[in-house]
């Protein structure tokens, strides 16, 4: 039985989904950054200056935009001076938020740059409010973009003579819990204290984003906004943050059940009220919608894989994960007016992957393949959409069963629907108001709601050419194009449509 809907595609309205709404995050936790990224120079895994080269290639084909980095909770731990110079000499120190295991500060700042540059991606840095000093915090932003002073003194000895490029820069990270425990009011005036350190050096710009709210904390960002971003106008901060995972504790990530699909994927459309609501509070202080919100943690948390460190996040990411994280993006695109940067949580080997290795091996997860069919998204102006579809219940609650959004960029229109019915397809028609061009489609599927990929079967799921989409074209070719077909249960599908021929 298939259930029938409608999905019409606007013309572009003009607000363009930035390019680092699909980010992506890197911090010292489990083998994230060891073994994850960085194997070291003299590993036998193939690597270029330490990072290793499958990562970096797989990172690169999704056009990863931005990278945040070092935490994440170890951000407020970190002390960036522990991270340089002769790796022999640089001190060791317990990572106690994860597992606490020595970390011997062998991936700092040089190899941070150094990643970003193989990646092809804009660094995002996290400083140390909770437990760092001012000086401290505002010599790593010297020491990383400035010329001719002292700590670019210190950069060049240890062999990087230019000033590196960085935006993107965190003052602190969850001060509300792991960062600090700090009230609205204290984070924000330390915000404020803390930011003003973080100087502009030569042609570089900071975009400083404030720490925000846990979820749905709404009283944070009201404080924030009225006392932390300078009144809401441009200026002090870019940003707020914002954290929310999408947990399920009953199960490991691949023991899937029809209760655990409804549950994460209505949490995952409960992101469009998370981001609806903190740009409620914000637009009351910014109408113009000058200050961002940075979701730069997102995804789903469950219980550690069976015998690993618990203290490691490691879970395997199925079928389920995929739909929750298309629908994610497709909220954060929908949003695409205030959300200006957003990470997904994490990169590598760490709660919501994008690949997880073994040794020399590497696998990449169906999450992995979603940021692969949304790529196009970025940088694209957002075409509204309205969706017809009847609503799936389970007791008393009820949520969508299809998630769309849609862009066009470069004459080329991208639509991305995710079907989140456990068991039923949808049968859908889209009407392209007007738009004219041929449909090429792709999809992302497996029979079991568990399909994942391992390490012995790592092809078992695969972005694939999909020709389920028909395509009509009113009065002939070349006329207005109507297109129709099946977005199977549990589904992920991508159909872009150029002008001319395929
Ligand atoms: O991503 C794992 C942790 O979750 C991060 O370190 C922290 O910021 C959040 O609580």
């Amino acid at each position: 039985m298939a259930f029938k809907a409608y999905v019409q595609v606007g013309k572009p309205n003009g607000t363009i989904i930035r390019r680092e709404t699909q980010g992506q995050f890197a911090e010292h936790l489990g083998h994230c950054i060891y073994e994850g990224f960085y194997v070291g120079e003299d590993s036998a895994i193939p690597n270029v200056n330490g990072m290793r080269t499958d990562v970096v290639e797989a990172f690169k084909a999704i056009d990863t935009p931005i990278l945040r980095w070092p935490g994440g909770c170890f951000a407020d731990e970190y002390h960036w001076m522990d991270g340089i110079g002769p790796k022999e000499k640089r001190p060791k120190m317990i990572n106690t938020h994860w597992g606490g295991v020595v970390e011997d500060n062998s991936f700092g700042t040089h190899e941070f740059f150094e990643l970003c540059r193989q990646i092809g991606c804009e660094p995002y840095v996290s400083g140390n409010v909770g437990s760092g000093t001012v000086e401290e915090f505002s010599k790593w932003v010297e020491y990383m973009t400035s010329e001719g002073t002292p700590m670019a003194e210190l950069r060049a000895k240890n062999g990087h003579e230019e000033p590196w490029h960085l935006k993107f820069f965190g003052v602190g990270n969850e001060n509300w819990g792991c960062g600090g425990d700090m009230t609205p009011e204290y984070y924000a005036d330390l915000a404020r204290r803390y930011g003003t350190y973080a100087r502009n050096y030569g042609t570089n710009q900071l975009y400083k984003i404030a720490c925000g709210a846990n979820g749905r904390n709404w009283e944070w960002t009201e404080v924030l906004m009225r006392k932390g971003t300078n009144g809401g106008r441009r200026g002090a901060f870019g940003a707020l943050s914002l954290h929310e995972y999408v947990w399920w504790r009953k199960s490991h990530a691949t023991e899937v059940s029809e209760d655990s699909w409804f549950s994460i994927q209505r949490d995952g459309f409960a992101y469009d009220s998370l981001l609806a609501g903190h740009d409620r509070i914000m637009t009351k202080y910014d109408p113009e919608k000058n200050i961002g919100l940075s979701f730069d943690e997102w995804g789903t948390w469950f219980p550690v894989e069976p015998g690993t460190n618990p203290g490691f996040l490691y879970q395997q990411n199925t079928m389920q994960d995929a739909v929750l994280a298309a629908i994610g993006l497709n909220i954060i695109n929908a949003h695409a007016d205030r959300v200006h940067v957003a990470c997904i949580a994490q990169a590598v080997n760490v709660l919501q992957s994008m690949a997880l290795t073994r040794g020399a091996d590497m696998v990449l997860t169906p999450t992995y393949y979603v940021f692969k069919m949304f790529k196009n998204h970025q940088g694209a102006e957002l075409c509204p959409t309205f969706v017809g579809a009847p609503e799936i219940k389970k007791g008393l609650e009820s949520i969508p069963s299809l998630s769309v959004s849609a862009s066009q960029r470069d004459g080329a229109l991208l639509i991305t629907i995710a079907n989140a019915s456990y068991d039923e397809d949808a049968d859908v028609d889209f009407d392209l108001g007007g738009f004219r061009g041929m449909a090429t489609a792709q999809i992302l599927q497996h029979d079991a709601p568990n399909g994942h990929n391992d390490f012995d079967t790592p092809n078992e799921v695969a972005v694939k050419p999909y020709s389920g989409i028909a395509t009509r074209m009113a009065g002939g070719f070349g006329g207005p194009v109507t297109l129709s077909g099946l977005i199977p249960a549990r589904s992920v599908v991508a159909i872009t449509v150029k002008p001319g021929r395929r």
